[in-house]
């Protein structure tokens, strides 16, 4: 049965499509993944994985039963499938079909991402909604932490417990760390009340990789996203890199 893991964020372009991809990449090495693209009108995974032409259908189409669930679905590799994204929002497309479709895969996977839109609204709501656990991605800029502390905040207003609830800083650049790599990102961390669940560096190959060659992204790269995999599931590694 797929644990289902939703990505938040409070602001826009701070790494959360490009976090599904890679962690999709990293945790099928050893299981089953299916990466749900939730940025209505805005979907980004298909291109990110190199398969915006083979897109066909979308979880729409499998909500209003235009096709089998298997039919929507498309392969990135062995154990990794996306779900893409409809460019438009469906009608009437409300938190209980949402909730039904996701159920439909539990049990062909063992992880389900979300990847959500940014900000807090009526559908990243049913996304928190759907998951086992939530993962919120900031960059360590002042801005994207109070934005990452208020989706916190509404989480747990909307019934979220604590303990699903976790931070990935992304981008960091330890180059710009006067004050030492790890009094900085505590301070960032301190700044959303969230759990760290890893801190991914600033990597300008990330940015042409995702549709290209995930070979390009650096060795230090690759490397958070692993550690990130194992954290997730449940092994004890070191959180800073
Ligand atoms: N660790 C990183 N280092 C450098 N660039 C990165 C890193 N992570 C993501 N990026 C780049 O930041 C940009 C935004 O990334 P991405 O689209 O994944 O963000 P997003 O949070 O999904 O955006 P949106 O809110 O629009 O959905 C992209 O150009 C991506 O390549
Ligand atoms: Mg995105």
């Amino acid at each position: 049965m797929a644990e289902v893991i939703t990505v938040l964020s409070g602001k826009g372009g701070v790494g959360k499509s490009t976090f599904c991809a890679n962690i999709g990449k990293a945790l099928s090495k050893n299981k089953k993944v299916l990466l749900i693209d939730g940025d209505i009108s805005f979907r980004s995974l298909d291109i990110l994985l190199g398969l915006d032409r083979e897109v066909v259908f979308d979880w729409s189409d499998v909500i209003f039963n235009r096709c089998t669930k298997e039919k929507a679905l498309l392969s990135v590799s062995g154990n990794l499938c996306l779900l893409a994204s409809p460019l438009s929002e469906p009608n009437s497309f409300g938190s209980a079909d949402f909730l039904k479709l996701v159920s439909e895969y539990k049990d062909m996977y063992d992880f389900i991402f979300i990847d959500a839109p940014a900000g807090f609204n009526s559908a990243t709501r049913i996304y928190a909604k759907a998951a086992d656990e939530i993962i919120v991605i900031a960059t360590p800029d002042s801005i994207s932490l109070r934005a990452a502390y208020m989706v916190g905040e509404n989480l747990l207003k909307e019934g979220a417990a604590e303990n699903q609830i976790r931070l990935v800083l992304n981008k960091a650049d330890f180059r710009h760390m006067k004050n030492g790599v790890q009094k900085n990102l505590d301070d960032a961390v301190d700044k959303t009340y969230l759990r760290l669940l890893g801190v991914i560096p600033a990597d300008k190959l990330l940015a042409v990789a995702g549709d290209a060659d995930s070979n390009l992204i650096s060795g230090r790269t690759t490397e958070a996203f692993l550690r990130i995999s194992e954290r997730i599931l449940g092994k004890d590694v070191k959180l800073y890199i």
